[in-house]
C-alpha cells in the first residue's frame, strides 16, 4: 500500500480551485456535495463552473493564480491543465504546507482522488494511487453493482436508533450482535427494500424484548436465472450474500452459489442420481419454519419464480401460514434461451404474440389448446418438452403449423455446456434423438426461429436447413 486512505471533513472549510473547466469542474462538485467553502481562481470559466458560481454556490476570483490565494485553504485542487500552473499551484501549496492535488499529476500531488461510490453516510473509495484511473473506475463499477441504492436510508434508519440501543444495551459483545442484526439481517434488508414501517417496528420489539427477534422473517423467491451468474438481478445478489438459509434446487446454475454468503446454511431439495426430490410439502413446511425463527431465507429458483417453478404455490402456503414472502423476479430460460440462438421471441414481421407452455403438462392432466399454439405469427415456448418432443411435433401439425415451420432448441442456455440444435418442426423428434440433446431444454418454434440458421449460434453439425 502506498498511500493510507483518510477521510477529509470538509464542511465549512475552504477549499481553492485552480483552473475554471471541465476538470476544475468535478473537484468543484465535490467540494461542494461535502459542505466546503469553494473559490475558483482562473481568469474564465467553463459553462458547469460558470453555472455554479452564478448560483452562489461558488466564489470565482477572475485572474491568474497567486500563492496567496492558499492563505485560508484547507486543500487546493491544481485542475488548469496547464504544466507551468499546476506545477506553480503544487509549490505554492508545499511552501504554505496546504495539501494539494493536480489532476493528471500524481507526481506533484500529495493526495489523490479515489473513484467513488456515494450512498450517503456510506461511502466507498477505490484507489489505484492515481496511477490507472480507469481501472479504479472499473474497481467502482462492480461495487456500485453490488452496493444497493437504499444503503444511505440504512444509515440514517441505523443513527436513528443509536442513542436507543446504546441506552438500552450495554457496551460490549451484545451490543456488538444485535448491531450486526440490524445493518446485515432481515431488518436490514426491509429497509433496503422500502419497508421502513416494519423494520423500524422490528427494531423496537427486539430492543424491548431479547426474543422478539425470533419473529418476522421473510422468505424471498428469488430468480437465479438460466444458469449464468452474469444473469443475476443486482437484488437477487445482494439477498444471496446477506441470506440466513438458502434453499436451492438443481435447476439452480453452479455458479450461482458461489455468489452467495459463505456461512449460510444451505439446503439441497431438488433430485440427485440417488436421492427423490423433498416433496413440496416439506419445502413448504421447511421454509415457514426457518422464517418463524426470524431468518432471512432465500427459496433460489432456476429462471423465474413464478414461471412453470412452483413459485407461486410456495407463495400461496407461505402467506396462509403468515409468513412475509418477497418475490425477486429472474431471467427465465425462453428469454435467455432466445438470446442465446440470436433468436427474436417477437419480430414485426414473422410474430406479434409467445406463448410459453409446458411440454410435460399432459403428466399433471393438463392438455394444452393446440389449435392456438398452432396459430401463425405466433412464437411458442416449449419448456420440459424433451420427453415429449414427437407428440408436440405431430399435435402441432395436425392444428395446422407447417411441417417446416422453422425450430430451435437451445439445451443448458448460457452455461458452458449449452447447445443450440436447429432445423424444421417435422425434424424435431430425430434432431433431438440424433444429437443426444436432453433437459433441461426449450423449444423455440415459429418463423422468428429461421434466424439461428444464421445467427451463428449453432455450429453446422447441429443444423438441418429449413426450406423456405
Ligand atoms: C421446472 S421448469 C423451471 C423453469 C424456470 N422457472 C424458468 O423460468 O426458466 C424447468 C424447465 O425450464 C427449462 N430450462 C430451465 N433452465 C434452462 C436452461 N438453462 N436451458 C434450457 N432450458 C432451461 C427447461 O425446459 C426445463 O425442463
Amino acid at each position: 500500500m502506498e498511500q493510507v486512505p483518510v477521510w477529509l471533513t470538509l464542511r465549512d472549510r475552504s477549499v481553492v480551485v485552480v483552473g475554471g473547466t471541465d476538470k476544475a469542474a468535478a473537484k468543484v462538485r465535490l467540494a461542494l456535495n461535502a459542505g466546503a467553502r469553494v473559490t475558483v481562481v482562473a481568469p474564465s470559466l467553463g459553462i458547469e463552473v460558470a453555472e455554479l458560481v452564478r448560483g452562489g454556490r461558488a466564489q470565482h476570483v477572475a485572474r491568474r493564480f497567486a500563492a496567496a490565494d492558499l492563505d485560508d485553504a484547507t486543500i487546493v485542487y491544481g485542475a488548469t491543465g496547464i504544466d507551468t500552473v499546476d506545477t506553480e499551484v503544487a509549490v505554492a501549496a508545499r511552501a504554505a504546507r496546504v495539501l494539494v492535488n493536480v489532476v493528471d499529476r500524481p507526481a506533484l500531488s500529495d493526495f489523490s482522488m479515489p473513484a467513488i461510490i456515494d450512498r450517503g453516510a456510506v461511502v466507498v473509495g477505490v484507489s489505484t494511487g492515481g496511477t490507472v484511473p480507469a481501472l479504479a473506475a472499473a474497481v467502482r463499477a462492480r461495487i456500485e453493482a453490488a452496493l444497493p441504492p437504499r444503503l444511505a436510508r440504512l444509515a440514517v434508519f441505523a443513527e436513528s436508533f443509536r442513542d436507543a440501543i446504546r441506552a438500552k444495551i450495554a457496551f460490549g459483545p451484545a451490543r456488538l450482535r444485535f448491531w450486526q442484526r440490524v445493518v446485515a439481517g432481515p431488518i436490514a434488508e426491509q429497509v433496503l427494500s422500502g419497508d421502513e414501517a416494519r423494520a423500524h417496528a422490528q427494531v423496537l420489539q427486539a430492543l424491548n424484548g431479547p426474543d422478539s427477534m425470533q419473529t418476522g422473517g421473510t422468505v424471498y423467491l428469488v430468480g437465479a436465472g438460466p444458469g449464468d451468474p452474469e444473469l443475476l438481478t443486482l437484488r437477487a445478489l445482494r439477498l444471496l450474500q446477506t441470506a440466513d438459509v438458502i434453499v436451492y434446487d438443481r435447476l439452480v446454475g453452479p455458479g450461482v452459489l458461489d455468489y452467495a454468503r459463505r456461512d449460510a446454511e444451505r439446503v439441497f431439495v431438488g433430485k440427485e442420481p440417488t436421492r427423490h426430490p423433498v416433496p413440496q410439502s416439506e419445502i413448504n413446511m421447511l421454509l415457514a419454519d426457518r422464517a418463524r425463527t426470524g431468518l432471512s431465507v432465500v427459496r433460489l429458483k432456476g429462471g423465474d419464480p413464478l414461471i412453470f417453478g412452483r413459485g407461486g404455490e410456495e407463495a400461496d402456503h407461505l402467506r396462509a401460514a403468515g409468513v412475509k414472502v418477497e418475490v425477486v423476479p429472474g431471467i427465465t430460460a425462453a428469454l435467455a434461451c432466445a438470446a442465446a440462438a440470436g433468436v427474436p421471441l417477437t419480430h414485426r414481421d414473422h410474430a406479434m404474440e409467445v406463448t410459453f407452455v409446458t411440454g410435460h403438462g399432459r403428466d399433471e392432466g393438463f392438455e394444452p389448446d393446440w389449435a392456438t399454439l398452432a396459430r401463425s405469427r405466433h412464437t411458442l415456448v416449449v419448456y420440459m418438452g424433451v420427453g415429449h418432443a414427437g407428440e408436440i411435433a405431430a399435435k402441432l401439425m395436425a392444428n395446422g403449423l407447417p411441417a417446416s415451420t422453422p425450430i430451435a432448441v437451445v439445451q443448458n442456455g448460457t452455461l458452458e455446456t449449452q447447445r443450440v440444435v436447429a432445423g424444421s418442426l417435422a425434424q424435431l423428434e430425430s434432431l433431438l434423438a440424433d444429437h443426444g440433446v436432453s433437459n433441461p431444454a426449450v423449444f423455440l418454434i415459429g418463423e422468428v426461429a429461421r434466424a439461428a440458421q444464421t445467427s451463428g449460434a449453432v455450429p453446422a453439425e447441429l443444423l438441418r436447413a429449413v426450406a423456405g
